[in-house]
């Protein structure tokens, strides 16, 4: 497997992408230490600091259509998931549709973009960043009571030292996660993802708030169907499926 790796760069979604649009093999991976763009979901910038995260960009040429895109991003945190369970014995829950939380806040998210060619899915960029080891005081005040690292958890939670684990296993195995959900969906066996995805899930059965563009409502996120989409019913019945937008979870 292609595996690059940067000390610094600003962000390993844009190197993907250049190494995609070069024509790079399927599972190509980049990572950098630091990144001083890194991006986030809706136009947000994500902190990257260095030596404490791992931020990570993955190339992937999927053998599916657009409509099953979204099960790539679900996948993808189903693999975080099980990894931080396999390494750290840790029980992180998701988000909606790609954040892992710990305690309710985050300590991974993930940014799938993609492009087009002819109507059909070119590549996908998965990019994947975990707070690793930073201390409370690291997150920028804004972010502080809502995000969180593995290492503030291990601390708190088990009383054990971040310094135990490496990144590189955490890295290693969430590849080899990957591998196993991605040969899943390219196979045609998303639903059995999208099962996994819902026993981590800490959305589903809450009374939700979309965000998207200008639109806001609230109703009880019921379920997630076969193509990724979150189905919530709204206080006056009206059933939704939203494919993308924010989504908090309230209570
Ligand atoms: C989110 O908003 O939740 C998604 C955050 C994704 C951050 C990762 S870090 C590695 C990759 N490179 C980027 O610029 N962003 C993603």
């Amino acid at each position: 497997q292609n595996i690059h790796c940067f000390s610094e760069i600003d962000s390993t979604n844009n190197y993907a992408k250049t190494l995609a649009q070069k024509g790079c093999d399927d599972g190509t991976v980049v990572l950098a230490e630091h990144q001083t763009q890194g991006r986030g979901r809706l136009g947000r910038s994500w902190d990257s600091m260095g030596g404490k995260g791992i931020w990570m960009s993955i190339v992937l040429r999927p053998a599916v259509g657009l409509e099953d895109v979204q099960i790539i991003t679900l996948a993808a945190a189903v693999a975080v998931v099980l990894a931080f369970k396999k390494v750290m014995g840790i029980d992180a829950g998701i988000k909606w549709p790609n954040d892992i939380v710990l305690d309710g806040k985050k300590v991974c998210g993930i940014l799938t973009e993609m492009s087009m060619e002819m109507e059909r899915i070119n590549f996908l960029i998965l990019g994947i960043g975990i707070n690793f080891s930073h201390e409370e005081s690291e997150f920028p005040e804004e972010i502080r009571d809502r995000a969180t690292s593995l290492g503030i958890y291990l601390k708190e939670k088990k009383g054990m030292d971040i310094s135990r684990f490496k990144r590189s296993h955490l890295i290693r195995a969430i590849l080899s996660e990957l591998e196993e959900v991605y040969d899943m969906i390219n196979e045609g066996k998303a639903g059995v993802i999208v099962e996994e995805w819902k026993k981590y899930s800490v959305t589903l059965g809450k009374e939700v708030v979309i965000k998207y563009r200008e639109e806001q409502y609230t109703g009880i996120a019921q379920d997630v169907d076969q193509s990724g989409r979150l189905i919530v019913k709204q206080d006056d019945g009206t059933v939704r499926e939203i494919l993308s937008g924010e989504v908090s979870v309230r209570g």
